[in-house]
């Protein structure tokens, strides 16, 4: 039951996130034009996820550049959604709660109501895409790629990074 308060005050704590703003000084230390072109066309709620999952790492000591832009830009792939508010409220509880259920919706045709989840379900791929059009390293295309991906141990340094991005990305 706690879990599931956490839960709850975890996801309106990202709605009201937007207003703190976008830090645009941290932005513009980290990300180069064209990466900071691919951050602000996320939707607000998004870009405050993907800075305070940045925070997050930032605030537990130094980190590679490359899990940096990765923190910022990792979830660039949910623009391609198409989904409005009420929307993007169920994926993000379905993600909270029933992440088995969110895969399944994901997975198979794209077409009608379900498009919405299939492209969802695509987004570390496609941010990945994105992320290597934009000019960003490949460490930092694979931490966006592997970003939703479990980790089952942990044997290259890589491994050990996307561990630390999920654990940020797990808090916010
Ligand atoms: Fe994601
Ligand atoms: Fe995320």
């Amino acid at each position: 039951m706690g879990r599931v308060v956490y839960r709850v005050r975890q996801f309106f704590r990202a709605l009201t996130a937007p207003l703190y703003g976008d830090y645009p000084q941290d932005i513009a230390r980290v990300l180069t034009p064209a990466q900071r072109e691919l951050f602000f066309r996320m939707a607000p709620i998004d870009r405050l996820h993907t800075r305070a999952v940045y925070r997050d790492l930032v605030d537990r000591g130094p980190q590679p550049q490359a899990l940096l832009v990765a923190a910022l830009l990792h979830d660039v792939g949910k623009v391609a959604t198409p989904s409005g508010i009420l929307m993007r409220v169920i994926k993000v509880l379905l993600e909270r709660f029933s992440p088995r259920w969110l895969d399944r919706l994901s997975q198979g045709e794209s077409r009608g109501w379900r498009r919405s989840f299939v492209v969802y379900g695509q987004h570390a791929e496609i941010g990945a895409r994105w992320a290597e059009e934009a000019g960003c390293s490949p460490l930092t295309v694979s931490l966006i790629r592997r970003h939703e991906d479990p980790v089952q141990e942990a044997t290259t340094e890589e491994d050990q990074l996307l561990i630390l991005l999920q654990e940020a990305d797990e808090n916010w």
